[in-house]
């Protein structure tokens, strides 16, 4: 479990922590696999942790899990910051950075909640920056129904995508938002191609001292 003191787990001297946001189907874990290629970072898919907790044998959260993805809602964060508490941990342990440079996490698809992003915050680690896939509905909706044609998610169709799209409109933006009070969001439109795409990210980051590894 992340721990209850007002020190957070892991210190930002040791560790580099990016939020990767952005709508349902905007583009974060084809766009993450870019980045763990070529810049080290580790990514951490809040999503895929909580689908591998649903399923996970013992798993006492997995038919609450099962509910909330379905109906696009925001699991209760104290399970998903300790499943992302737990995997830098494990991460570290097994994989630890090369000599003399911080590990870097790519954290997808969290903090998707005011409530996350503070709690995170506090109890595991402080964030750098956050990057943010900035696309419209339409574009998301078409990706996801394309998405759902082989996924396999529960969650890839035409209902469950509206439900999704409320929330990060009611719930979601609104973190964006407060990060981007904070100075911390680098904004990216995410309309063009995967490859189009990257080259804006990679120029986002790279303007903010993230330089490839
Ligand atoms: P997210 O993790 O943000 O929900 P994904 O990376 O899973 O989004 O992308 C959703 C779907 O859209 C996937 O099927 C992916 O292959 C596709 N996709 C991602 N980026 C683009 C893009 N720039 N142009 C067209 N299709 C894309
Ligand atoms: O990011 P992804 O689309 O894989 O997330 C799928 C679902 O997992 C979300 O719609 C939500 O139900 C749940 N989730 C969550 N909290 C997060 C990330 C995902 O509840 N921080
Ligand atoms: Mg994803």
């Amino acid at each position: 479990m992340a721990s209850s003191s007002s020190t957070p787990r892991f210190s930002a001297n040791d560790v580099t922590v990016i939020f990767f946001l952005g709508g349902p189907g905007s583009g974060k874990g084809t766009q993450s696999a870019n980045l763990v290629r070529d810049y080290g970072f580790v990514h951490l898919s809040a999503g895929d942790l909580l689908r591998a907790e649903q399923v996970r044998e013992g798993s006492q959260y997995g038919d609450m899990i099962k509910t909330y993805i379905r109906e696009g809602k925001i699991v209760p964060m104290e399970v998903t910051v300790a499943l992302l508490s737990n995997a830098m941990a494990d991460s570290l342990a097994t994989n630890p950075p090369p000599a003399g440079t911080k590990a870097r996490f790519l954290i997808d698809g969290f903090p998707r909640k005011l409530d996350q992003a503070v709690f995170f915050e506090e109890t595991v680690c402080v964030s750098e920056l956050v990057l943010f896939l900035d696309c419209p509905e339409d574009v998301m909706e078409s990706r996801l129904l394309k998405r759902g044609e082989t996924s396999g998610r529960d969650d890839d169709n035409a209902e469950s995508i509206r439900k999704r799209f409320r929330t990060f409109v009611e719930t979601s933006m609104p973190v964006v938002d407060d990060f981007q009070k904070k100075g911390k969001v680098v904004a990216v439109k995410a309309t063009g191609s995967v490859d189009e795409v990257y080259g804006l990210v990679k120029a986002g980051i790279e303007q903010r001292g993230v330089h490839p590894r």
